[in-house]
C-alpha cells in the first residue's frame, strides 16, 4: 500500500549533512508498523517526508498507486488530507475547540458538514473511550485524554494511513501502554495501516514489525526479549 524506494534528505546550512541516505520501505494494508531508533537519527525527517510536509532530494513514495513526490503542493496537501491522519508529541488540539470539534476537523477540512460527520465524530469519542468528554476544552483534559482525543480526529476520516510520531512522549507510562494499545486497535478496526515512530522499544512493543532507523537506513529488528530493549 505504501511503497518508499530509496530515499534521500539532506539539510542545507552551516550544518549541512545526509540525514537520510537511501532508505526504503515497504507497508501492507492492515500493517502495523514501528520505526525505532536514537534521537537524531532522521526518525522524524522521514515521517515528514511519506506525509508529504517535505520533499526528499531523491527517492519516491507511492500511496495506494499515487507517486506523492510527482505531484505538486496543492495535490500533496488534498491527498494528506483524505488519505493520512496524524498523532505527534505535541498533542496540536485547539484550545478554543471542544473536544468533539477537535475531532471534527478532518471532516470539515474534506468537506463533509457538522451534522453529517456528527455521527461519526461520536462514533470515535466512544471508540477512545471519552464519549462523555465531547463538549470538554482541551485545558479541561489530561495529557492522556488529549492524546486518545488526538487518535480520534486522526482516524476519524477513515484515511488509510495513520502516521505517529513519539505519540507518547509526554506521557506516564500507563497512559502511554493505554494509547499505544488504542492506536493500534483503532488502526486494526479501520482497516489501515499504521507507522509509529518512536524512541521507545516499550511503545514500539505492541506494533507487527518493528524497524530500526540508523545512519544506513532501515533494518528489520531481530526479535528481542523485553530485557534486550536498547531505546527504551
Ligand atoms: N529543518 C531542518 N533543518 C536542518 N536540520 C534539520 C531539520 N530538521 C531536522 N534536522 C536535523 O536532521 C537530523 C534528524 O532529525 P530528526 O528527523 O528530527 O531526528 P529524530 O526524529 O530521529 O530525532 C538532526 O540532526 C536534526 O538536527
Ligand atoms: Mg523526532
Amino acid at each position: 500500500m505504501l511503497n518508499v524506494h530509496d530515499l534521500c534528505k539532506s539539510y542545507g546550512g552551516a550544518r549541512s549533512r545526509d540525514v537520510l541516505r537511501g532508505v526504503s520501505l515497504d507497508v501492507a494494508r492492515g500493517e502495523y508498523v514501528a520505526i525505532v531508533g536514537e534521537s537524531g537519527v532522521g526518525k522524524s525527517t522521514l515521517l515528514n517526508l511519506i506525509a508529504g510536509l517535505d520533499t526528499p532530494d531523491r527517492g519516491t513514495i507511492v500511496l495506494d498507486g499515487v507517486e506523492l513526490t510527482a505531484l505538486d503542493d496543492t495535490a500533496r496537501t488534498l491527498l494528506r488530507r483524505s488519505r493520512m491522519g496524524f498523532v505527534f508529541q505535541a498533542v496540536h488540539l485547539l484550545p478554543h475547540l471542544t473536544a468533539a470539534q477537535n475531532v471534527a476537523l478532518p471532516l470539515a477540512l474534506n468537506g463533509t458538514t457538522p451534522v453529517a460527520g456528527a455521527r461519526r465524530v461520536n462514533e470515535m469519542l466512544l471508540a477512545v473511550g471519552l464519549a462523555q468528554a465531547a463538549n470538554a476544552y482541551p485545558r479541561e483534559l489530561s495529557g492522556g485524554e488529549m492524546q486518545r482525543i488526538a487518535i480520534a480526529r486522526a482516524l476519524v476520516h477513515r484515511p488509510p494511513l495513520l502516521l505517529a510520531d513519539e505519540p507518547t512522549g509526554n506521557l506516564d507510562a500507563d497512559s502511554a501502554a493505554q494509547v499505544m494499545r488504542l492506536m493500534r486497535e483503532q488502526v486494526k478496526r479501520e482497516g489501515g495501516a499504521g507507522i509509529l515512530v518512536t524512541h521507545s522499544a516499550a511503545a514500539a512493543a505492541g506494533a507487527d514489525r518493528v524497524l530500526t532507523l540508523t545512519a544506513d537506513g532501515l533494518r528489520p529488528q531481530a526479535a528481542q526479549t523485553n530485557s534486550d530493549f536498547r531505546f527504551a
